[in-house]
């Protein structure tokens, strides 16, 4: 906390929160046992929810983060607000579960660094919040190759 460009309502924050929690419960998680959910805000104030997915093939596994980008892109969305992370061991969130390097620079495409947030929660009480910027610094995005 303590980012000015921070500007997410706590009532939103809460709500993405609780998506995030949700999306948690339908991980397909056979082989890590670590469940991850997100919520995605657009601009437009939707939300779109994701989980990890994984695969017998190890490498073909899909992360919460990006399943939640995937699934807006493709319904038209290109303009996101937020995005909110749960994620731990089974029905235990007790650890911060960041988005991962690879999720990082999937958002890096569709979201500014400096105002985009991402929330990383192990409750609705308890949750570190972040730009895009802070956790993916000096980044490759779209206009690197304009
Ligand atoms: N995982 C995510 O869903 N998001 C991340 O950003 C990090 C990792 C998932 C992938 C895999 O199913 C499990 O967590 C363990 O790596």
């Amino acid at each position: 906390m303590g980012n000015s460009q921070i500007t997410l309502s706590s009532e939103i924050i809460s709500k993405l929160i609780e998506e995030a929690l949700f999306m948690r419960t339908r991980s397909y998680i056979p082989y890590s046992g670590f469940a991850v959910g997100a919520a995605l805000l657009t601009e437009s104030g939707r939300i779109y929810g994701g989980c990890n997915i994984e695969n017998a093939a190890y490498p073909v596994t899909i992360c919460a983060e990006r399943t939640a980008m995937v699934k807006a892109v493709s319904e038209g969305e290109r303009e996101f607000r937020a995005i909110a992370v749960a994620g731990g061991r089974e029905e235990d969130p007790e650890v911060y579960s960041y988005p991962c390097g690879t999720c990082r620079q999937f958002m890096r495409e569709f979201c500014d660094g400096d105002t985009f947030i991402v929330i990383v929660a192990r409750s609705k009480e308890d949750y570190k919040i972040f730009t895009l910027e802070e956790l993916l610094p000096n980044s490759f995005g779209p206009e690197s190759l304009a």
